[in-house]
C-alpha cells in the first residue's frame, strides 16, 4: 500500500502545521520506527514511539529503521534512515559510492530494479484511488531504461572549490550542499567520461546531453561558459549566449524519427525510455478514430513525429524553442505556440497530453475536454499530478482504461505512466 505525506484518510485534510525544523546545530533526534508502506513520494511510512507518522527516506516497508528526524509537524515526522535493524528482501547495497557521500540524485539505489517497479505501480494505484477517485485502477507495470547509464541528460551542479574546482558535483538529499563527484552510474558513457575530465570554468549548473544514437553532444552552461573545458567532443554553449539569440542543437533518433532538440527544449531521459513512452501511447491511441490528434505539451513533437497517427496533427506548446524544433521534427503538423491552458479547442478524434509537473490542472483540463475527443492519452511524471488529474477528467466524463507505469528513472522513486482515458 501507498500513502500520501500530510494526507491522512481525507481527501481535504488540513493544511499540515510545521511545529519545529531540525536544523544542523542542535543535537539530532532519532528515532525507531516500523514501516509499513510506501508513501507517494517515494519514502516509506511507519508509526515513531510517540505514535505519530513518520515517512523514512532510505527504508522500504516492511523493516524496521533508526531515523533521524529532520522535519518535525503536529501531525507527522520526515526522517532519514541511518540504521537498518531487520532489512526488508528486496533491500540492495547502494551499487553507487557516492550515495554514502549523501548524493541526492537517485533515492532508490537501496531497492532492487524489480521491486522499484512494483513499488511505483503501487504508489501509481494508490493516488489514482485515494486522490483521483477511482473505484479499482488497472495498473501495469513496464521497464523503460536502465538500470544503469542510460540518462542522455545530466544537470549538474558546478564545485566552486573543494577537491576539484570547476568539477562536477550533485546536490546532497533536501540541501544546498554539494557532493562531488567523479563518476555517475546512471549517466550515459559519454556524460560520465565528461563528468570525471571536465571542468566547468566559473559556470554554476552545467546540463550534459547527447545524442545516443547520432554521436552529437551539447554542453550547457549557466550563467555562461567562459574558462570551461569540457571533455568529449561536446558543443559547448553559454546561458548567456542563448539569451543573446545563438541557437545549438543536438538530434536524438526514437523509433526510427530523427528529432532535433535545441539547447532549451525539453528531451525526455534517454531514447530508449522515450520509445517505451511512444509504444505505449501508440497502443492507448489504438482504438481511436480517424481524424485531428491534439499533441498537447508537445515539446519537440515527440508524440506527433513517432507514433504513427495517420491523420491531422496539432501540436501545442509553450516553449518558442520546443516549438520550433517541432516545425522542422512533425512533418506537416500545424504547431502552435500556446498555453494549453488558454489554447481555443477544436473538434479531435484523441489528444496525447503529456504536462510537466504540475499536471492538467483543472484550466487545460477542461480545455482539452472541450476537444470532445472520445480518447485521451495523459503522460504524467508526477503520481500525485496523476491523481488530481484522474478526478479532474473523471469529472468531464472520462473514465480511466488503463494506466501503464513505465520505469524511465530507475534507482529513483521517480514515476513516469501512460494512462488511457475513453468517454
Ligand atoms: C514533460 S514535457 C513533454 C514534452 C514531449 N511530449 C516529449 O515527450 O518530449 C512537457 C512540455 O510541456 C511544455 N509546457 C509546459 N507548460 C506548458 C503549458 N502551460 N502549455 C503548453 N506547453 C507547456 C514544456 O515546455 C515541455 O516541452
Amino acid at each position: 500500500m501507498a500513502v500520501s505525506p500530510g494526507r491522512g484518510h481525507s481527501k481535504h485534510p488540513r493544511p499540515a502545521r510545521r511545529v519545529r525544523r531540525t536544523d544542523h546545530s542542535g543535537p539530532a533526534v532519532v528515532v525507531e520506527v516500523e514501516t509499513t508502506a510506501m508513501a507517494v513520494g517515494g519514502a516509506a511510512v511507519g508509526r515513531g514511539p510517540d505514535g505519530r507518522v513518520v515517512f523514512v527516506e532510505g527504508a522500504l516497508p516492511g523493516e524496521t529503521v533508526r531515523a533521524e528526524v529532520y522535519d518535525e509537524r503536529d501531525r507527522y515526522r520526515r526522517a532519514r534512515a541511518v540504521d537498518v535493524l531487520v532489512a526488508a528482501p528486496g533491500r540492495v547495497a547502494p551499487p553507487c559510492p557516492f550515495v554514502a557521500l549523501g548524493c541526492g540524485g537517485c533515492g532508490w539505489q537501496h531497492v532492487e530494479p524489480a521491486l522499484q517497479r512494483r513499488l511505483k505501480a503501487g504508489m501509481v494505484s494508490e493516488a489514482l484511488s485515494r486522490l483521483g477517485g477511482v473505484g479499482t485502477p488497472r495498473v501495469e507495470e513496464v521497464t523503460g531504461a536502465g538500470p544503469f547509464a542510460y540518462r542522455t541528460t545530466v544537470r549538474l551542479a558546478v564545485a566552486p572549490g573543494g577537491a576539484r574546482p570547476g568539477g562536477a558535483a550533485f546536490r546532497a538529499g533536501r540541501s544546498h550542499s554539494l557532493v562531488e563527484v567523479d563518476d555517475c552510474l546512471v549517466a550515459h558513457p559519454r556524460i560520465a567520461s565528461a563528468i570525471a575530465a571536465s571542468r566547468f570554468g566559473r559556470a554554476d549548473q552545467a546540463v550534459l546531453r547527447v545524442g545516443a544514437r547520432t554521436g552529437e553532444g551539447l554542453a550547457l552552461l549557466t550563467p555562461d561558459a567562459r574558462g570551461a573545458r569540457v571533455a568529449g567532443g561536446f558543443e559547448v554553449v553559454g546561458a548567456d549566449e542563448l539569451g543573446r539569440g545563438r541557437s545549438v542543437a543536438y538530434h536524438e533518433v526514437v523509433a526510427g524519427c530523427r528529432l532535433r532538440v535545441s539547447a532549451g527544449s525539453f528531451f525526455q531521459s534517454s531514447p530508449e525510455g522515450a520509445e517505451a513512452l511512444v509504444r505505449e501511447v501508440r497502443s492507448a491511441l489504438a482504438g481511436a478514430g480517424p481524424g485531428l490528434l491534439v499533441d498537447a505539451y508537445a515539446g519537440v513533437g515527440l508524440f506527433g513525429a513517432a507514433t504513427g497517427w495517420s491523420g491531422r496533427v496539432v501540436a501545442v506548446e509553450s516553449s518558442p524553442s520546443s516549438v520550433a524544433d517541432a516545425r522542422v521534427n512533425v512533418v506537416g503538423a500545424e504547431v502552435v505556440l500556446a498555453d494549453v491552458g488558454r489554447w481555443a479547442p477544436r473538434p479531435a478524434a484523441a489528444v496525447v497530453a503529456d504536462p510537466p509537473r504540475h499536471g492538467l490542472g483543472r484550466g487545460a483540463a477542461e480545455v482539452l475536454a472541450a476537444t470532445l475527443a472520445p480518447v485521451l492519452v495523459l503522460v504524467s511524471c508526477d503520481v500525485g499530478a496523476l491523481g488530481r488529474d484522474a478526478g479532474l477528467l473523471e469529472g468531464h466524463g472520462f473514465r480511466l482504461d488503463r494506466t501503464v507505469v513505465v520505469d524511465l528513472f530507475p534507482g529513483t522513486p521517480r514515476v513516469e505512466a501512460v494512462s488511457l482515458f475513453r468517454r
